[in-house]
């Protein structure tokens, strides 16, 4: 099995990021954002952030204050977040091009998003660790698991001992840090 990140090509991208803008309509990513326990003032990291659907919504929860990190491995959403966070006027919002570090200090995000990327990733024990590890103790983060079986997100969980699942609805969980 590879531990290389996946990147698509450029055409693959631009139809999955037309893709993700009609999901937007339906998944109503405002209204998930709300449920989170996102306050002003929040630092979070939203990783694999595509065309910035949560991302976008939460650099105005977070406020002036507050800071989003919108991190993915594709250059074509790192454009689409910094563009449409200028149109919106957004000052909050910084991209990060990575495709695993994520270059902060330990301790350093109140929140973390991971939605709909898991299956994406091929070193998935390294990404947690490194999750952790930026992630305060009293931090969260919050995952979509699509397009793979949330059982083996869970089992992934219990495994490596990172983290406790504190909610879970089908393919959507909230987790602490351990
Ligand atoms: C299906 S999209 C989901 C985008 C967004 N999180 C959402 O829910 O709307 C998956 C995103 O993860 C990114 N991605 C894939 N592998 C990655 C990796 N190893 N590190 C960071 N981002 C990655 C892709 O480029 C893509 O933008």
């Amino acid at each position: 099995m590879t531990t290389e990140p996946r990147v698509v090509s450029n055409l693959n991208y631009r139809v999955m990021a037309a893709f993700l803008r009609f999901r937007e309509r339906f998944r109503k990513p405002e209204e998930t954002i709300r449920m989170l326990g996102i306050n002003a003032g929040h630092m979070v990291l939203d990783y694999g952030c595509g065309i910035g659907s949560y991302a976008i919504p939460v650099a105005k929860l977070v406020g002036e204050e507050g800071r989003v990190y919108a991190l993915d491995i594709h250059p074509i959403a790192i454009d689409r977040v910094r563009k449409r966070a200028e149109r919106e006027n957004l000052k909050n919002v910084e991209t990060i091009h990575s495709g695993l570090e994520t270059g902060f200090e330990n301790a350093s995000l109140d929140y973390i998003l991971m939605f709909d990327v898991y299956s994406w990733i091929p070193n998935k024990r390294a990404l947690l660790k490194e999750l952790h590890r930026v992630l305060k103790s009293t931090g969260k983060m919050s995952t979509i698991i699509d397009h793979s079986d949330p059982q083996e997100f869970v089992n992934d969980i219990e495994c490596y001992g990172l983290f406790n699942i504190e909610t879970r609805d089908d393919n959507f969980f909230i987790l602490s840090r351990k």
